[in-house]
C-alpha cells in the first residue's frame, strides 16, 4: 500500500516535491493545490495531476477552463500526508484544517519552528523523528549548513562555527524581489537567524552566522569556518565530504568550475530536470584546515535543495523506513542524487 500525499502550494518547493513523489515506489501523489489559474496550474492538469483549489478560488479557474477536482478540503480528506509548500509564514493558518482532516504535516523552513513537532534533516535526525505527527524541513541555507555540520561532527567535536551567507536576491522566477543593484545587508543586526535555525536542529552547538543578500538567482553561497575541540586533517575531512550521499565536491583546477555561473551551467549542461542541484556543492581547494580551524566555500541550490529532505521527512512520519541510509538509499536513486567528487562522477547529470 502507497502512502497517500497531498502538496498544498505548487510553486518552487511544491512543484519539485510533487514531481519527487511520483517518483517514488511507496507513495502516492493525491493531488496539488494552488490559488492562481495560471500557467503552473495548466502544467499541473497537462500532467495529468489532480488540481485542488480553495473554495472561494473556484470561479476563477471555471473561468479560465481550467479543470480542477476539488477543494483542499476534498484533497486532504483523501491524504495521509500533507506537504506544506506555501508562501513562508501562511502555513501555520492552515495547521488547524490540517488537523481537523487527521494528516500528517510537513512544513517549510519559511515556518516557526513552533509550527511542527520537530525541525527535520535528514543526515542529523532521521531517525530522532520516526512517527512524529508533524515535521518542519528547514530552509535551503540552513539544510546546506546542517548537511556539512552533522557530517563533520562525525569526525570530530566542533567548538564552534562562524558562517557569513551570500544569498542569492530572488528565484528565477520572481519580479518583485530585490537587491537589483545592491549588496544589502540582511539583516543589518547580526547574528543573522540562520544559526538559531541550525539550533533547531541540533540544539548543542556554538553558530553565529551573518548574511547578505546579493543580486543573483542562481544560488547562495556560504564561506564557513569551523573550529574543532582537536587539530584537524584536510584528508580526514576530503573523505567523509566525497563520500557522504548528496554532497558533491567541486574540483576547480579539473573542472574550471569557480563561479556558481559556471556550476549553473554544468548542471544545465547535464539536462538534469530544471537545472537542479539537491546536492550540497563544495569546492574542494576551498577546504583548508589550520590546526583545529577549517575554512571553506560551498554553493546550495535554492529552489531544489530541500526536495530530498522532503521525501525523506515523509518516510519518517509515516514510518515507511526506518533509518536514514534507508530513505537515502531510495530518495537519491529515485532522484539520481549524486556524491563524491564531481569530476570522478562523471558530472553530476
Ligand atoms: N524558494 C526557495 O528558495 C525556498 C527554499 C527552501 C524553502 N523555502 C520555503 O518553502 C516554502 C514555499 O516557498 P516557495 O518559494 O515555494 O513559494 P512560492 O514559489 O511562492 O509558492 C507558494 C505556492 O503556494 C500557493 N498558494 C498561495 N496561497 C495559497 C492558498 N491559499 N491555497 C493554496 N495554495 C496557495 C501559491 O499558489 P499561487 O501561485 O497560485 O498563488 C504557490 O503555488 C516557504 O516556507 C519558503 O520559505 C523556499
Amino acid at each position: 500500500m502507497k502512502v497517500k500525499i497531498a502538496v498544498n502550494g505548487y510553486g518552487t518547493i511544491g512543484k519539485r516535491v510533487a514531481d519527487a513523489i511520483l517518483k517514488q515506489p511507496d507513495m502516492e501523489l493525491i493531488g496539488v493545490a494552488k490559488a492562481k489559474p495560471d500557467y503552473a496550474a495548466l502544467r499541473a492538469v497537462s500532467l495529468g495531476i489532480p488540481l485542488y483549489v480553495p473554495k472561494d478560488k473556484l470561479s476563477m479557474f471555471q473561468e479560465k477552463g481550467i479543470t480542477v477536482a476539488g477543494t483542499i478540503e476534498d484533497m486532504l480528506s483523501k491524504a495521509d500526508v500533507v506537504v506544506d509548500a506555501l508562501p513562508g509564514g501562511k502555513g501555520v493558518s492552515m495547521k488547524q484544517l490540517y488537523d481537523e482532516y487527521g494528516v500528517k504535516q510537513i512544513y517549510q523552513g519559511g515556518e516557526k519552528a513552533s509550527v511542527a513537532e520537530r525541525s527535520f534533516s535528514t543526515l542529523c535526525n532521521y531517525e530522532e523523528t520516526l512517527g512524529a505527527n508533524s515535521l518542519r524541513v528547514v530552509s535551503c541555507n540552513t539544510t546546506g549548513l546542517l548537511r556539512l555540520l552533522c557530517t563533520l561532527r562525525r569526525l570530530y567535536t566542533i567548538e564552534s562555527v562562524r558562517v557569513t551567507l551570500i544569498r542569492r536576491a530572488a528565484d528565477p522566477k520572481e519580479v518583485k524581489k530585490g537587491p537589483v543593484n545592491a549588496i544589502k545587508l540582511n539583516p543589518p543586526k547580526l547574528p543573522s537567524h540562520h544559526g538559531e535555525d541550525v539550533k533547531t536542529v541540533i540544539g548543542d552547538i556554538d553558530i553565529m552566522t551573518a548574511a547578505v543578500a546579493v543580486p543573483t538567482t542562481l544560488m547562495h553561497v556560504h564561506q564557513v569556518n569551523i573550529r574543532f575541540s582537536e587539530r584537524a586533517s584536510r584528508d580526514k575531512i576530503i573523505d567523509a565530504l566525497t563520500t557522504t550521499p548528496r554532497i558533491i565536491v567541486v574540483n576547480t583546477s579539473l573542472t574550471g568550475i569557480q563561479s556558481t555561473a559556471e556550476l549553473s551551467e554544468a548542471l544545465r549542461d547535464t539536462g538534469r530536470p530544471r537545472s537542479d542541484m539537491p546536492e550540497l556543492a563544495i569546492f574542494e581547494e576551498s577546504v583548508t584546515t589550520q590546526g583545529k580551524e577549517l575554512m571553506l566555500f560551498q554553493a546550495v541550490h535554492q529552489e531544489s535543495i530541500v526536495t530530498p529532505e522532503n521525501i525523506d521527512a515523509i518516510r519518517a512520519v509515516t514510518r515507511l523506513a526506518a533509518t536514514s541510509d534507508e530513505t537515502i538509499r531510495i530518495t537519491d536513486e529515485t532522484l539520481g542524487l549524486k556524491k563524491g567528487l564531481y569530476f570522478i562522477a562523471g558530472g553530476v547529470g
